[in-house]
């Protein structure tokens, strides 16, 4: 299906789709970054735009949009009640997933408070290959407490495993027995696993989960946010999807799973959320809950010209060209940077390359941030905005321990049809450097500590005076370079 280079060493992920619109970038030298990343509290989040070259903090609401979209957005029906925007979005929703209860809320996180707030009882757990953040915010604010099954396989930085975000069915089995199906609040498959480096799970393995669940009575939830870059492995790494049109795959989850939600600042390429499911009684149980705190029912929160650019992503979804471009792009990355020797996750997966910061510094505890340090430091050698997927984004307990990452994740999210190959081999350059340099790499601590969702607004500080250190060694090999 890709097409083939005649000389083989020329052979590169090739875009089936031309760019229409740019936007200018620019790049600060090494001195005003070292002095930006320190004002910024050493968080990447808390940097400004204008001050960032490479900007791969996250896909999500980033990606490019086609020109369908763009044009898509400017039919849009504003009216708050009963809009035509609405029913084209669900008809777009109807088509990829084939399920006619579709609900709109502003965001992925949306849904994940009203898909908490109808389904987490005190007390209960809430089963999953992995949490991400935000789901495990919710499920812990309505008192519940979030259980992680996923495969070993998917905790190891390096395995040639195609499926590493597939849940240990075995576990799942004994875990529901030993808690009691009543006791589980609902059992969450996220595709494209995100904390663990964009991992896809295997149809075989979700659709074994689903069985699970329903021989159970347990609801089963889809996290379809990293759907694309899942159903894009499910083709090129599953024998069974081979034969498979991308719709019938979307179609088939959808026919197993209770409730499927999604941020369409992912799945989409545009903003939003959605809830939808095959039997109106789970969008029943949820339905209350989107005037309340979203918006009605036929927006959800959702800008209407946005939801016109959703509607349109959801078709684009099915388009195998389309939807190639960030697992190939990712997988270029990756690639490069394991021949330059510098420790990634492999196989490649969606969402971004994954550098495995732990390594970088193997000797640094902890809670001196291994990843924010990496990403801190990534930062000051190239203007690149990466994003720390370890210890600083897990929540602490009640009682103030901190848990600690299996895996310290520096995450370098590839934003679809965004950067061009030269700007990835950039990246890849620049990472090498600071692989070679990685023993100038020193520890985070905390200036102001947030009690929810720290890593977003938290603010640390380097410990001594390593980046000085680093921006120094930089101009020594750079010269007067950017
Ligand atoms: N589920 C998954 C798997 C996600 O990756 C995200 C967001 C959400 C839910 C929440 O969606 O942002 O629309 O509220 N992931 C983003 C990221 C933030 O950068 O990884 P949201």
């Amino acid at each position: 299906m890709a097409v083939k280079f005649y000389q083989e060493q020329n052979q590169v992920p090739l875009e089936m789709h031309k760019v229409r619109m740019v936007q200018k970038l620019s790049l600060l030298p090494v001195e005003e970054r070292l002095k930006k990343i320190q004002e910024a509290g050493n968080n990447t989040f808390l940097l400004q735009n204008r001050d960032i070259y490479l900007d791969m903090l996250t896909d999500s609401g980033v990606n490019a949009m086609s020109d369908l979209q763009m044009a898509a957005s400017m039919r849009a029906d504003d009216s708050y009640a009963g809009s035509e925007t609405f029913n084209r979005v669900k008809d777009a929703v109807k088509e990829v997933f084939g399920t006619e209860n579709v609900l709109p809320a502003h965001q992925g996180r949306a849904c994940e408070n009203i898909l908490a707030s109808a389904l987490v009882q005190p007390g209960q757990v809430a089963l999953m290959n992995f949490h991400f953040t935000t789901t495990k915010a919710h499920i812990t604010r309505m008192g519940g407490t979030v259980e992680e099954l996923v495969a070993e396989k998917g905790l190891k930085p390096q395995t040639n495993d195609p499926f590493k975000g597939d849940f240990d069915l075995k576990k799942l089995k004994a875990t529901i027995k030993e808690k009691g199906a009543e006791n589980v609040a609902f059992v969450r498959v996220e595709a494209g696993t995100n904390l663990i480096g964009g991992q896809p799970v295997s149809l075989e393995n979700m659709l074994a989960v689903t069985d699970i669940c329903h021989d159970n009575n347990i609801v089963s939830v889809l996290d379809a946010s990293l759907l694309q870059d899942n159903v894009y492995f499910m083709k090129t790494r599953e024998a069974r999807c081979k034969y498979m049109d991308l719709k019938s795959i979307y179609h088939l989850l959808a026919d197993h799973f209770d409730i499927i939600y999604f941020s369409a600042r992912k799945l989409g390429f545009a903003k939003g959320g959605i809830i939808t499911s095959k039997d109106p009684k789970y969008t029943k149980m949820m339905m209350e809950y989107i005037p309340l705190y979203e918006g009605f029912l036929t927006y959800g929160g959702i800008d209407v010209r946005t939801m016109e650019a959703m509607a349109q992503g959801l078709y684009e979804s099915l388009d195998m060209e389309y939807i190639n471009q960030g697992p190939e792009f990712i997988n270029y990355l990756a690639n490069e940077l394991n021949e330059y020797g510098v420790p990634v996750i492999l196989p490649a997966g969606g969402l971004g390359c994954h550098l495995n910061a732990g390594a970088f510094v193997p000797d640094m505890p902890h809670n001196e941030y291994p990843a924010a340090a990496v990403a801190a430091a990534l930062y000051i050698a190239g203007g690149i905005r990466g994003m720390e997927r370890g210890t600083l984004s897990e929540q602490r307990n009640p009682d103030g321990t901190e848990p600690f990452a299996e895996l310290e994740l520096m995450r370098l999210a590839v934003p679809r049809r965004v950067y061009t190959l030269s700007q990835l081999k950039y990246v890849a350059d620049r990472v090498k450097w600071l692989w070679d340099n990685r023993e100038l790499i020193g520890g985070l601590e905390w200036v102001e500590e947030p009690s929810v969702l720290r890593f977003f607004a938290g603010r640390l500080k380097e410990k001594g005076y390593w980046q000085e250190q680093l921006a120094e060694k930089f101009r020594n090999d750079f010269g007067e370079s950017l």
